[in-house]
This record gives C-alpha cells, sequence and structure tokens, in this order.
C-alpha cells in the first residue's frame, strides 16, 4: 500500500480532537476543519498556494477560489467531481459519523495516552481522514465497530483478509494446532503439505515462509544479490513491495530518494525506478549487467490498477534472462485475484513469486517460491549457526507450526477453483454496476475489472502506468466517499486499492455496494 495522505490524516485528526472533548465536534468547528484540511491537500499538490489566514467566512471565499484554481489546472485530464459539494457533502457525513461513534471516539482518548495516534500501527489512523474506529469483531463479510455499527467490508484489511472473517474450513485446524504449541522452531508436516501445494498452484517448486510480504521480498533481494554477485534492484513507479528501505524509494526527477522519512537514503542509490509498461527503458537499465533483480506486481495494484500491455510481461521475463538479471512476481496482492494467481492466470514464468496477505487468512504468514537452481543454492548456503556464515534468511516465528496449519487449510479448502470463479463473477458484476453508473450519470469514466477486483477509473481510457493511474485517486472524493458509504453500513476501499469481491461477499453485498457509489456520484455530480 502506498502512503498517498498518511501525514495529513493525522494532523486532521489531531485537530479534530483538539476541537473539544465532546464526541461531536460543534458545526462551526467541523466546518473549520474541513476547510483546513483541503487547504492542506491544495498546498500539498499546488505548493505556489499559501495557506490563508482569516475569518473561516474570508477563509471560506479564499478556499473557493483555490478549488477553482486546482480543478482547472490539469483540464480534461480525468474526471473531478464538483469540489464544492464534495466538500459539503464530507462535512454533512462527518458529523453523522461522529454522531455514530461516541464509543470509539472515547477509546480513541484512552488509546492515545498509550500509542502514537491511538493505534497500534501508524497505517490504521493514516489511512483514514474521518475520526478513528474502533473494531469489536467480524462474521464473513462483516466487522462491527464497538458502537455496534455493521460494516460490508469492501476492502478486506487491504486484502489481508479475503477470505472474511471467522471462516469456520480454518478455524478447527488452528485452534487445535494453537492447543498443541504455535511454534517449536522446527518443522510441522503442514508445511510440507503447504509448500507441495503452492507448488502444483503455482509452479516454482522450492518454498520458503516468513511472517509477512515485506519478509519475503527482502529474502528474495538477499538471495538475487548472492546468486548473481550485483547490488541493484529494479522496481516500477506506482510499486509498494513492503517496509523495505531498498523499495521505500521515489523518482525526485533527478535520482532515486526516500520516499517517506526516517530512512538512511543510502539504500535508495541501489534502487531504479522505471514506468511500467515500458520494456525499453528496463532494456535500457539493463544492459550494464548491474542488477540482480527486477521486482514487479503483475498488475499494479497500490496506485488504483494497473494492467500489463500484452507481451509486456513476456518480455521483461526475457530480457531478465537475457542479461542474467533474476526476476520476481510479486503476487501478495494478485494471489487473490484468480486461482493460482495471475501467474498461472498468465503463464508467467519468473525466478520467484511472493505471497502473503490473503493466504494467511488475517494471521501473520507470508511465503516465497523458487525455482529449483535457486532452492539448491539456498540450500548449499544456509547459515549454520557459529559455524558457517550463509545467506542471511530467516526469523524466529517464521513459519511457525499455528501459520503452516493455517495456510494448510486456507490452500485445501477455501481457495478452490470454484471459490476463485465465484467471486470472479461477483468482481464483473461490480464493475457491470460501475459501467452502468458511469452511462447512467454522463461520466467520463469507466470501471477497473480484473477477476474479483474493481473500482472507478476516472479517466476514459485504462492507465497503463503510475502517472496515469494516479489521476484515478482523488483523494477527496475518496474520503468523502469513505465517510458517505460507512454512514450508510459499507467499508469502502482505501484510496490506493480498489474495493474487491472477497470469498465472504454474496451478490446482494456486491449490489448494495454499487447502489451506494451510484448514490454517492449523483450527489457530487
Ligand atoms: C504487492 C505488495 N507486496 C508486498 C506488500 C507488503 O506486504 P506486508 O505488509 O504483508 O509486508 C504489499 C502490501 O501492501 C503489497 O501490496
Amino acid at each position: 500500500m502506498t502512503g498517498v495522505g498518511r501525514d495529513l490524516s493525522v494532523s486532521f485528526r489531531h485537530t479534530i480532537d483538539w476541537s473539544g472533548h465532546s464526541t461531536r465536534p460543534a458545526k462551526a468547528d467541523l466546518s473549520r476543519l474541513v476547510l483546513e484540511r483541503h487547504y492542506r491537500v491544495l498546498v500539498s499538490r499546488y505548493p505556489v498556494l499559501a495557506v490563508p489566514t482569516g475569518s473561516v467566512g474570508a477563509r471560506r471565499k479564499e478556499f473557493d477560489r483555490r478549488i477553482e484554481l486546482s480543478t482547472t489546472l490539469a483540464p480534461g485530464a480525468a474526471y473531478r467531481a464538483d469540489r464544492t459539494r464534495v466538500a459539503e457533502l464530507n462535512q454533512r457525513e462527518l458529523e453523522r459519523f461522529a454522531a455514530r461513534t461516541g464509543r470509539s471516539k472515547a477509546l480513541l482518548d484512552r488509546a492515545r495516552n498509550v500509542m502514537p495516534a491511538g493505534t497500534p500501527m501508524s497505517w490504521m489512523s493514516g489511512y483514514y481522514m474521518h475520526p478513528q474506529l474502533y473494531v469489536a469483531g467480524g462474521e464473513g463479510a462483516r466487522f462491527f465497530d464497538v458502537d455496534g455499527n455493521a460494516y460490508v467490508d469492501m476492502n478486506v484489511a487491504d486484502l489481508s483478509a479475503t477470505l472474511g472473517y471467522g471462516i469456520p474450513a480454518v478455524e478447527e485446524p488452528m485452534v487445535r494446532q494453537f492447543r498443541n504449541g504455535a511454534h517449536y522452531l522446527l518443522p510441522t508436516e503442514d508445511a510440507v503439505v503447504a509448500a507441495h501445494s503452492l507448488g502444483r498452484l503455482m509452479g516454482l517448486p522450492f518454498w520458503q515462509f516468513t511472517l509477512a510480504a515485506s519478509g519475503a521480498n527482502t529474502e528474495i533481494m538477499r538471495i538475487a544479490r548472492h546468486i548473481t554477485g550485483r547490488r541493484k534492484l529494479i522496481v516500477f513507479e506506482g510499486k509498494y513491495h513492503g517496509h523495505i528501505e531498498e523499495t521505500l524509494v521515489k523518482f525526485d526527477g533527478e535520482r532515486v530518494v526516500p520516499e517517506y522519512q526516517g530512512l538512511s537514503g543510502r539504500r535508495s542509490e541501489d534502487t531504479i525506478i522505471l514506468p511500467f509498461n515500458d520494456l525499453d527503458a528496463v532494456a535500457a537499465a539493463l544492459e550494464s549487467r548491474e542488477v540482480a533483480l527486477v521486482l514487479t506486481e503483475p498488475a499494479l495494484t497500490n496506485c488504483s490498477l494497473v494492467l500489463p500491455d500484452p507481451g509486456y510481461l513476456e518480455g521483461l521475463r526475457r530480457i531478465t534472462a537475457e542479461t542474467g538479471t533474476m526476476l520476481c512476481i510479486d503476487e501478495s496482492h494478485t494471489f487473490s485475484f484468480a486461482y493460482g494467481g495471475l501467474t498461472r492466470l498468465w503463464n508467467l514464468q519468473s525466478d520467484f513469486i511472493t505471497l502473503g496477505k490473503g493466504l494467511g487468512s488475517g494471521l501473520a504468514f507470508a511465503a516465497y517460491g523458487m525455482t529449483d537452481t535457486i532452492g539448491d543454492h539456498v540450500e548449499k548456503h544456509l547459515d549454520i549457526l557459529h559455524r558457517t556464515p550463509g545467506i542471511g534468511l530467516g526469523g524466529t516465528l517464521y513459519g511457525n507450526a499455528l501459520s503452516m496449519a493455517c495456510a494448510r487449510a486456507v490452500l485445501e479448502h477455501v481457495l478452490t477453483e470454484d471459490a476463485f470463479n465465484r467471486i470472479s463473477a461477483l468482481g464483473s458484476r461490480m464493475a457491470d454496476g460501475i459501467d452502468a453508473i458511469s452511462r447512467d450519470l454522463d461520466l467520463p469514466c469507466r470501471a477497473f475489472r480484473i477477476g474479483p477486483r474493481s473500482g472507478l477509473c476516472l479517466t476514459p481510457e485504462l492507465p497503463r502506468n503510475y502517472a496515469e493511474a494516479r489521476l484515478s485517486m482523488d483523494l477527496d472524493m475518496l474520503d468523502a466517499r469513505r465517510v458517505f458509504m460507512a454512514n450508510r453500513g459499507y467499508w469502502d476501499c482505501i484510496v490506493s486499492a480498489g474495493p474487491q469481491a472477497s470469498f465472504a461477499h454474496a451478490k446482494e453485498d456486491i449490489d448494495g455496494y454499487v447502489d451506494l457509489m451510484h448514490e454517492f456520484m449523483k450527489n457530487i455530480k
């Protein structure tokens, strides 16, 4: 997931808290907060616009002027709903949201004494621009907040809950394993069975297990560097591959620099960032034979959605092989798009595959596959404690018995071909519904569609790279839509992703989502 707008949201929530101790901020406060937030968003995008000062009335006027300015900066590039209507709707919905979530607010007050921003992990607050929500439980496709509100979850915890909540097929083996011991720092039979299942499903014979896809990608980089004797890495604009210094980088127009604060900046030198769907750029970068690994998703899923051009991924395989560069297909997200991921669907070839997220049904679990040559290499360069130093792989809880039991059950009982066919049909239904909204409201928009994943593309043509894809990430509109939907029992996708049909969703859940999107778009047109 990318961190678009994360810093803004934190300051927004803090401002809300400063507005008073009541669970419901006064109308004037909310109005001020909405204005302030929009100034910040505008200034972050168009630094020429300074933050205005003055009374609320004067600010409002200035705000309107800037909104007009901002919406005319890139005429026709993408559909932009009326900013004032978006802001006004957002304000109304925030008031309603605050009124429905008093217990969450009380928990936030307690939580902020013990956790920065009141959450155990910064994304849980930084992804959302509304006051914090705390969860009491979940079942199937829904979760419930501590105030008793239910939400049909279209974000499915950024694809880590694609199986749904409280999955019966996983419960029994998990409980059994937990009773027997969650981890022994020794393997169990479940690991053998899960690795065989993954080999059959994904076409790569050897597997290792970690706690998160970040850890899997980190190990893949080390192995690729060790095998090739090269240091550099290629990733593509719009990527997210985890919490890794080398991949938390961006191109600033001249060079690759850290994408966030607090990074050393040293690892950026090892990374080359290129536009997706540009084989010539990759070929040119590989010419010097300094690149150990090309790391890519088969379709970019962390900046709305970018599909590969026909032949692009095959071309990537060809030129990486020709230059002795390793290729990793990161299917942490796309594994949930099709049975066997996009690797199987599109018959892709690679040296490594990364998996994670929903595969562990919400447990901390990820995996990576490798060819037999790489598997042999890893075995020959095992780190033998205090005797022979090998490749730096592993972690205390990696491959633990509990997560292996869970993965085995998920692979055997939940992720069946029939189940994937069912959720793909739901995804098509959602995409058809979104296309119908565009037609009905005469919007120059269309649906993203791939298997169970969809979403509203704000350009008439589908994007081919990050620069085009980000036009569909209208932060203001998506913030307002999230609160609008939450107030009506749906948990919308985060800004970088699209809504996705999970294995727990029913037709009616999808139809309800499309209906709400229709109503929302009508409201802001
Ligand atoms: C494609 C991709 N790879 C890797 C990761 C990192 O996963 P994790 O947060 O489990 O480390 C993500 C997370 O969103 C991802 O989208």
